[in-house]
């Protein structure tokens, strides 16, 4: 029989270790007894930006990068994305199970009580510039909510939790359509609960005068889809910005507006409104050769490609691509469309982009969509967020509640000067 376990030999000593194996990993605590002298720290890894390191156990999401899988509690993504709406994917991702028809209704309930803001909200909104982006807004808001609901710093109490878990997820939209409308100068529009809760965000983005908001319905659905699409994706850089901040045991506003910042950077959640910018900067399909070329020397990256856990296509983009046909038919044809096709194409076949496995993820397509719907592009970042909320708080909930997790606090490599002594001021050179 094969054992699980590691056997180590430390050629500085010559002693042997053997370190359990447990789902294919070795502690790294197990490490600390391989030592030269007893009153030395012991050996660490060193993992510069977790590329090798599972840093907890979760029952959320699972990705086989190298297939192109992606589920939530066990479903495939492309199951979910077909047959569920928005809200009850969220109950699944932060309870675990599918809800029944009288879960489902009584969460939707919850999410409409706790839809509306503090009207205090829209003072805050009011100090901010008319072109601010709605994505630092927005993750100001979230963290101002912190001092709206103070109870919320009883993080290890389940109720508690579960209330800000539901505030948070019903009130994402109404920050960011209320974000929107102050760099438009348009008047708040308040939600309507007879809408969905994609529904109700169109509604709260558009509305103008008209006595009542009718989304269109396949707008509608497919902007519950895309928010399917982005509601968890197990440790990337947000969540994993979640779980650190909420392992301090901070409340769960503070820790998520974190995550959302997290979040805005280029390379992570904002790449969607940085593939914009550059498919607007190519701006034809004969542009696209020597913009490729231009990458594969390195002046830039092709926003949009790559993922370091996807190394085949990523199934959220297969999906995203089928909904676009259908936004098309409403809209009409995004332009920029034809760039991205090509440049999808260029770049499949070319041995840059192959050896590397850089193939289309999450938000090389979905700007094109957000833009066919009149979403305006400083948005995109936003809408990431909106659903994201879900993963975030399922993810720091699991986190809490994990009795080996602990406050989140790496090791480090020390590299800077050994002890030296202070020279005065006017010695200094
Ligand atoms: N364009 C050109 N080259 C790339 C790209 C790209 N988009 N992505 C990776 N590479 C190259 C990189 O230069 C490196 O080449 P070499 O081995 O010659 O140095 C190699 O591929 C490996 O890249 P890496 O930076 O080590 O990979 P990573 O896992 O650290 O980075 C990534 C992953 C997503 C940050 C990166 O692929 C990237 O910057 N992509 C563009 C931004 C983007 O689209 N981000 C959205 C990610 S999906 C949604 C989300 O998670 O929010």
């Amino acid at each position: 029989m094969t054992q699980e376990t590691l056997t180590v030999t430390d050629n500085r000593t010559g002693q042997t270790y053997e370190l359990p194996i447990t789902d294919g990993t070795i502690r790294a605590m197990d490490l600390r007894q391989i030592k030269v002298t007893a009153d030395e720290f012991g050996m660490m890894s060193y993992d510069p930006a977790f590329k090798n390191t599972a840093s907890t156990r979760s029952a959320i999401t699972y990705i086989d990068g190298e297939k192109g899988i992606l589920r939530y509690r066990g479903y495939p993504i492309q199951q979910l994305a077909q047959n569920c709406t928005f809200l009850e994917v969220a109950y699944l991702i932060i309870d675990g199970e599918l809800p029944t028809q009288t879960q489902l209704e009584e969460y939707e309930g919850y999410i409409k009580r706790h839809i509306l803001l503090h009207e205090n909200v829209k003072q805050l909104l009011d100090g901010f510039r008319y072109d601010a982006h709605p994505m630092g807004m927005l993750i100001s808001l979230i963290g101002a909510l912190s001092t709206f609901y103070p109870e919320a710093k009883n993080v290890e109490d389940p109720v508690i939790r579960q209330l800000q878990m539901t505030r948070l997820v019903a009130k994402m939209p109404t920050l960011a359509a209320f974000a929107y409308r102050h760099v438009k100068g348009f008047p708040n529009a308040y939600p309507d609960p007879e809408l969905s809760y994609a529904g109700n965000f169109l509604n709260m983005m558009f509305r103008r005068a008209e006595p009542k908001y009718v989304p269109n319905p396949v707008l509608e659905r497919a902007l519950d889809v895309l928010f399917i699409l982005h509601a968890d994706h197990e440790q990337n850089c947000g969540t994993n910005a979640m779980r650190a901040i909420g392992s301090s045991r901070v409340d769960p506003y503070c820790a998520m507006a974190g995550a959302a910042a997290a979040l805005y950077g280029p390379l992570h959640g904002g790449a969607n409104e940085a593939v914009l910018r550059m498919l607007e900067v190519i701006g034809s399909v004969d542009n696209v050769p020597a913009y490729v070329e231009r990458v594969k020397a390195g002046e830039f990256r092709l926003m949009g490609f790559g993922h370091r856990v996807y190394k085949n296509y990523d199934p959220r983009a297969k999906i995203i691509k089928q909904i676009a046909d259908e936004v098309f038919e409403i809209s009409g044809r995004n332009p920029l469309l034809d760039v991205a096709l090509e440049l999808e194409k260029i770049a499949l076949e070319d041995e840059y982009f192959v050896a590397r496995k850089l193939y289309p993820n999450v938000d090389f397509y979905s700007g094109i969509i957000y833009q066919a719907m009149g979403l305006p592009v400083t948005m995109f970042p936003v809408l990431f967020a909106i659903p994201r909320a879900v993963g975030w708080l399922a993810q720091w909930a699991e986190m809490i509640s994990d009795s080996e997790q602990a406050i989140a606090r790496p090791r480090q490599i020390y590299t800077g000067y050994d002890e030296r002594d202070l020279v005065p001021m006017i010695e200094r050179g």
